[in-house]
């Protein structure tokens, strides 16, 4: 028996996809607005969290620089490639399980529609806008 491909394949990484066809995208730059200069900045904060939840959990996870949304507080995009995107704000440092939540919300959802119910709070009241799909004609529900 060769030991070495034992020993990797027992600590081979078992990556399950929980939410397939969705990407979450959390602003590592997003500031606190009691705190500026916070440093590490709270946006950062979310999205290391974020990103080893989501590595942890197998949800699509990055980081980006600024979506364009600075003035709403801590900042996330949860994209589909069939469906929906959702746009947050107001999110805090402890949300990324939140984040999680909607992912695989959305990923499980049979009309690409993200539903409010089982939504956690954070992704309720912190909705700043929903978009389209690339081929979306007409709104059928
Ligand atoms: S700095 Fe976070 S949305 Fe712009």
């Amino acid at each position: 028996m060769d030991i070495t491909s034992t020993s990797l394949s027992l600590n081979e990484k078992t990556h399950h996809d929980t939410a397939p066809g969705v990407v979450v995208y959390v602003c590592r730059s997003c500031r606190s607005e009691a705190d500026p200069n916070a440093d590490p900045r709270p946006g950062a904060t979310l999205a290391q969290a974020a990103i080893a939840l989501g590595d942890a959990e197998g949800v699509n996870v990055r980081s980006v620089n600024c979506l364009a949304n600075c003035k709403r507080g801590l900042s996330a995009a949860i994209r589909s490639a069939d469906g929906w995107s959702y746009m947050f704000g107001s999110l805090s440092e402890d949300d990324a399980a939140d984040l999680m939540v909607g992912a695989r919300l959305l990923a499980s959802a049979p009309d690409g529609l993200m539903p409010w119910r089982g939504r956690p709070d954070s992704l309720k009241r912190g909705l700043v806008a929903r978009i389209p799909p690339l081929n979306f004609t007409e709104e059928t529900s």
